[in-house]
């Protein structure tokens, strides 16, 4: 798989960065086109993975968050959907490649990943259809800067009237990309009723997650979040909570499935996940959470996760990936 590239990036400017990955070749991000066959256009049979990088002036660096467990969850999601990585690519190569594609974009500032692996187009003497087999795989990874949000006084939520597509359907636990209509579909309906994000309970009618990341609360001092029973993507920064709150605070977080009625008895809620990062929760359905502003379980971890990522705590340093620019 060679990753050199052979001509400058042209064409107008975008926010993204110039240069992509694609199916063995960094390219100028104008030259990666899809035709309208595109398989996975069609029928939502790609799967994608969203890392973070995070900027560290004084270092020089661009630290890379748990890296290989991503790619490591998007190998399984790519088996899921018998998307199979050209040249039998596993998720160090992927890994490998990432590093070198942030080489060349060269941007030094926090910086968005976005791995894809797609169905692209029928083999040839495969007949038109919905299916996996005899279709080929193509696979992208392109970066955007993308900033840190402050964690601010916290987020409105509402409960969607839409459930969490059940496991038994289309798992949750693979990004899988056609899954998050459903995840759209529910921000559509918070957003209009004037929340900021949707929190989705699965068919038991007990909470699974939040659009786009996973959901903890408080509750008489104990740290709680749904199991990966609950519908859930087992989120990678999910997992970075519970060895902070082991290591800060001497926690365990308990597993459990979460009544929707919890969220609003409880004196904390978060939601944690690579592009959120962890955010407070100040109102679920309209009823104030706790006082009403971040709490100070939330606001510790917050601390520390905002400090790991970005190199300054030794503890969580085996989290990340420094790539020097
Ligand atoms: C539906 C959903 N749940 C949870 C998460 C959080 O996962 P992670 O912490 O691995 O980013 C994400 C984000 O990727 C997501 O899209």
């Amino acid at each position: 798989m060679t990753t050199e590239a052979t001509a400058p990036p042209t064409g107008a400017p975008t926010t993204a960065a110039p240069w992509v990955y694609l199916d063995g070749d960094v390219i100028p991000a104008s030259d990666a086109r899809l035709t309208p066959s595109t398989q996975a256009l069609n029928y939502g049979t790609g799967v994608f993975e969203g890392i973070r990088g995070y900027w560290h002036g004084d270092h020089g660096r661009l630290y890379v968050v748990r890296l290989r467990e991503h790619f490591e969850r998007f190998a399984a999601s790519c088996a899921f959907l018998r998307l199979d990585l050209p040249g039998g690519a596993g998720p160090g190569d992927l890994a490998d490649i990432t590093v070198e594609l942030l080489r060349r974009n060269a941007h030094r500032g926090h910086t968005y990943i976005r791995p894809l692996a797609f169905k692209r187009a029928f083999e040839p003497g495969v007949p038109f259809g919905v299916k996996l087999r005899g279709v080929t795989t193509s696979v992208s990874i392109h970066t955007v800067p993308m900033g840190s949000a402050p964690t601010g006084p916290g987020i409105r939520c509402g409960v969607s009237s839409w459930r969490r597509i059940p496991d038994t359907s289309l798992p949750a636990r693979a990004k899988i990309t056609g899954g998050y209509a459903n995840n759209a579909l529910a921000v559509d309906e918070v957003q209009a009723a004037g929340f900021d994000d949707a929190i989705l309970l699965n068919h038991a009618g007990t909470v699974a997650e939040a659009s786009t990341s996973n959901v903890f609360l408080v509750r008489r001092g104990e740290l709680i979040t749904p199991p990966p029973s609950a519908d859930i993507l087992e989120g990678i920064t999910r997992g970075c909570v519970a060895e902070i709150a082991r290591e800060e605070l001497g926690a365990d977080v308990t597993q459990r499935h979460v009544a929707r009625s919890e969220l609003y008895t409880a004196d904390e809620v978060f939601l944690t996940g690579t592009g959120v990062e962890i955010r407070p929760v100040r109102e679920v359905d309209g009823r104030a959470v706790g006082r009403g502003e971040p709490g100070p379980v939330t606001t510790r971890l917050a601390e520390v996760y905002a400090r790991a990522v970005r190199g300054e705590d030794e503890r969580f340093r085996e989290w990340l990936t420094p790539v020097a620019l």
